[in-house]
């Protein structure tokens, strides 16, 4: 394996940051953190899916700095108020000061607790991503958004906390179950359609090699999305405006979610595909765009394995349109009645709309029910 790299520059001021994507990169993390901290310790958060194959390496490389591990339970349930205050008390215990590090090693759900924990304890401390899921390495690491769920809802409660340094390994896939591997996939694609549409083309030409782990094209790939998730977070750090580009799918996709009850029944990038597939259809009722290309959207979805329609999801009971429609009224702020949604023009011309009539939502969730 070569020890090509790619660095992406994250420009945010005094905040700014590199994303260093390349094969293999776990093992070498205690060199790149050295050069940029060189007198830091490093406590690894990390979940028990990554312990067995791919935490020794990382461990080993740390050498001297490593000043402790914690494994926690893999899954979604690990993002609460009492994991989060067991972890904080741990890291504390492990001696972490404010120059030290804490590095989270693992995909979404320990990125944003590990991070959330960073942010909060000793008022803050330095931030070293090593995402380990597709989803995590083209979205969830970089941008600075911590987070756990409450009784109320999903991602209630956190921080923006911007990482010190973002290293994607992309060998850590390899191991990736591929539902995973596809769910993430879905928000590779968000990234060209929401603004890309050359690589939206190029990755309808080349996902086999991606999904397929040849690591040039995951490289491609993920610098491809970081950039664009980067240029937008630069403009709008705090997601006033144009950061709201970056949830295109994602109103429609969180109801199913819930609906879903966050289950193993529909993946949070399968319920982006299918959302990202009803903003170009809806798109296309509005008179935005043409049928066309809605269905050049969907095509790839489903030609990859994604669903991209309600039907899709396995199961036999339905959502209801009044189901639907609350749940999207929570996701979003709503005002006067309208909904604020991401539509498209084309593939990768997309825009925010804050008027879209809950009347005109309405009829055309109940077709897509159907
Ligand atoms: N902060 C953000 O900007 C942001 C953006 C998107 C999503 N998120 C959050 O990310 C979470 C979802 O992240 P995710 O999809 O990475 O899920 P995840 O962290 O739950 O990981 C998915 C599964 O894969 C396992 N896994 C991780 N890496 C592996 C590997 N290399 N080999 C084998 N198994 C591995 C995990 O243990 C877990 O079982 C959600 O909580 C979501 O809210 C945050
Ligand atoms: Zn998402």
């Amino acid at each position: 394996m070569t020890n090509a790299k790619t660095t992406v520059r994250i420009s945010l001021g005094e905040r700014s940051y590199d994303v260093v994507i390349g094969p293999g990169l776990a093992a070498r993390s205690g060199d790149l953190i050295a050069t940029r901290f060189p007198s830091a310790r490093c406590a690894v958060v990390t979940d028990s899916n990554l312990t067995a194959r791919h935490l020794p390496a990382l461990v080993a490389g740390l050498t001297h700095r490593h000043a402790g591990t914690i494994v926690l339970k893999p899954g979604e349930a690990s993002k609460s108020f009492s994991e989060l205050g067991a972890l904080c008390e741990r890291l504390l215990a492990l001696g972490l000061e404010r120059g030290d590090l804490v590095i989270a090693f693992g995909g979404g759900v320990i990125g944003d607790l590990a991070g959330l924990a960073a942010s909060i304890v000793r008022r803050g401390v330095r931030l070293v991503q090593i995402p380990s899921t597709l989803l995590a390495q083209v979205d969830a690491s970089i941008g600075g958004k911590t987070a756990i769920n409450t009784a109320q809802g999903k991602n209630l409660v956190g921080t923006f906390h911007q990482p010190s340094l973002v290293i994607t390994d992309t060998e850590l896939l390899a191991t990736l179950p591929p539902r995973e591997m596809r769910a993430g996939y879905a928000e590779v694609v968000k990234y060209g359609l929401l603004g890309n549409a050359a690589f939206f083309a190029w990755l309808e030409a080349n996902f086999d090699g991606l999904l397929g782990h040849d690591s040039a094209a995951l490289a491609h790939a993920i610098a491809t999305g970081v950039r664009a998730k980067a240029a937008i977070v630069a403009r709008d750090e705090l997601e006033n405006n144009d950061r709201m580009r970056l949830n295109l799918g994602h109103t429609f996709g969180h109801a199913l979610e819930a609906w879903a009850g966050f289950s193993a029944r529909l993946l949070h990038g399968e319920a982006v595909a299918i959302g990202m597939a009803q903003a170009f259809r809806f798109s296309v009722e509005l008179g935005h765009t043409s049928k066309a290309t809605a269905d050049r959207v969907a095509a790839h979805l489903s030609q990859v394995g994604l669903p991209t329609r309600i039907a899709d999801i396995p199961g036999n009971e339905r959502p209801d349109v009044a189901n639907l429609m609350r749940l999207m009224r929570q996701d979003k702020k709503v005002s006067s009645g309208k909904f604020t949604l991401i539509l498209a023009r084309g593939i990768g011309d997309t825009f925010v709309t804050r008027d879209v009539a809950a009347d005109r939502l309405a009829d055309f969730l109940a077709r897509e029910i159907i």
